[in-house]
């Protein structure tokens, strides 16, 4: 915790929100340890905010100050090329070309871009004409706060996973982007199968219709055993590069920790860091002629692949960060629906002011004290 100075409109097309939420994401956890070479001091993350619109640039025209928003985790122009095609994550007016990064997000070091994040009282978001989505005011900030990020995310994820309508989706991890992944599916009428070794997570997500697993060496042996002997149609894997059960990657994380940045994120951009325990189980899970479908964030350039049996399975792969702004006015009523069915009011644990964060994050990190989702509540 810092104080900076406040931020300032740059940018015809900024605008400056106060934030009355922001949640901390699994994918803060990567800048927290694996991919803490490309932090800076100084830098603010977060970028799961919400809040009220303070001041706006003079080509904003959408926006007025007092206005309730959600700010997409990306940063996005609504324009370009990609834009125009749904794809918000690869916006060319925001890409980070000098680092081969897709579209500029939040707070999330130096690899995408240097933005100051949310997890502060104020944020200026840039291209505020497109990105955020404004709200009414009457639902609590936690009905709409995970518009910004978890909730689209876990949608592309289950869209990309391509299951047939009856058919079954396994969801590798039930943290939040897992939970919601689950949710979906079950509500689009898949049997849906959650994998996660944390108990409370399996079950929360058993709560909301869900079979669950726990994550063990033979789970793709069982998962065939419930589906026929043929294996889940789709998987998506709400996990990513730090899965537990990768014991050799782990001693390559704790070996990056001890490098200085410069040298660490050489071996970065060249050796495999990912734990692959969760994505090589997948593979040999899924059905042959399934798909599979990233939503994890994986980091290494060089992390091996079975692509023998990839190949053989014929496989299809989908990844990528979400589109957020893509899926958002689908998700908009269903978030509004009094029966919350996607269950967003049945997600968050641990709530506290801005000063409870390095705590909180300790906490999420270790999945203590039943710590599932967080949300930071400045100036409350
Ligand atoms: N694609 C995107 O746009 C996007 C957006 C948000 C988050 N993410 C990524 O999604 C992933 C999940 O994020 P989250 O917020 O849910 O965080 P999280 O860290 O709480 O979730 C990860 C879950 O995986 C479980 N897990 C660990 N090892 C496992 C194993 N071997 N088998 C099964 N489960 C295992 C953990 O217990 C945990 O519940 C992260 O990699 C994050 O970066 C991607
Ligand atoms: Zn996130
Ligand atoms: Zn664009």
């Amino acid at each position: 915790m810092e104080e900076v100075p406040d931020p300032v409109i740059q940018e015809p097309t900024d605008a400056i929100v106060r934030i009355t939420s922001t949640a901390i994401c699994g994918s803060d956890l990567h800048l927290y340890e694996v991919l803490g070479p490309y932090m800076h001091k100084g830098d603010v993350v977060g970028h799961e905010p919400m809040g009220i619109v303070e001041e706006v640039g003079s080509a904003v025209t959408n926006l007025r100050k007092g206005d309730r928003v959600v700010v997409p985790f990306n940063i996005s122009c609504g324009h370009c090329f990609m834009c125009s095609q749904g794809l918000q994550s690869q916006c060319e007016t925001t890409q980070v070309k000098e680092k081969g990064s897709g579209a500029a997000l939040f707070g999330f070091s130096e690899l995408y871009g240097s933005v100051p994040g949310g997890q502060a009282e104020y944020l200026r978001v840039p291209h505020a004409d497109y990105g955020p989505i404004k709200v009414g005011s009457e639902l609590p900030d936690e009905r709409y706060l995970f518009l910004s990020d978890i909730l689209p995310t876990a949608w592309q994820g289950v869209e990309y996973a391509n299951v047939e309508p009856g058919g079954v989706l396994a969801v590798f991890g039930l943290g939040p982007v897992g939970q919601f992944a689950a949710r979906i599916g079950a509500h689009r009428g898949y049997r849906v199968i959650g994998i996660d070794p944390v108990p409370e997570r399996r079950e929360m997500a058993a709560r909301h219709g869900v079979e669950t697993l726990d994550y063990a060496k033979g789970v793709a042996d069982e998962l065939r055993e419930m589906t026929d002997g043929r294996g889940p149609h789709g998987i998506v894997d709400a996990v990513g590069m730090e899965a537990h059960g990768s014991p050799v990657a782990g001693f390559a994380h704790q070996a990056l920790g001890l490098l200085p940045d410069k040298l660490a994120q050489k071996a970065m951009e060249t050796a495999g860091v990912d734990r692959l325990a969760v994505l090589h189980t997948a593979i040999d899970a899924v059905r042959r002629g399934g798909t599979l479908s990233l939503s994890g964030v994986y980091g290494g350039q060089a992390s091996p692949m079975p692509l023998l049996t990839m190949f053989d399975k014929q496989l299809q792969l989908r990844m990528g960060q979400c589109n957020v702004r893509h899926w958002t006015d689908q998700l908009l009523p269903l978030v509004e629906d009094d029966a919350d069915p996607l269950g967003v009011t049945d997600l968050v644990t641990h709530r506290s002011g801005l000063e409870g964060a390095p705590a909180l994050y300790e906490k999420f990190q270790k999945k203590e004290d039943g710590c599932i989702k967080v949300v930071l509540n400045p100036g409350a």
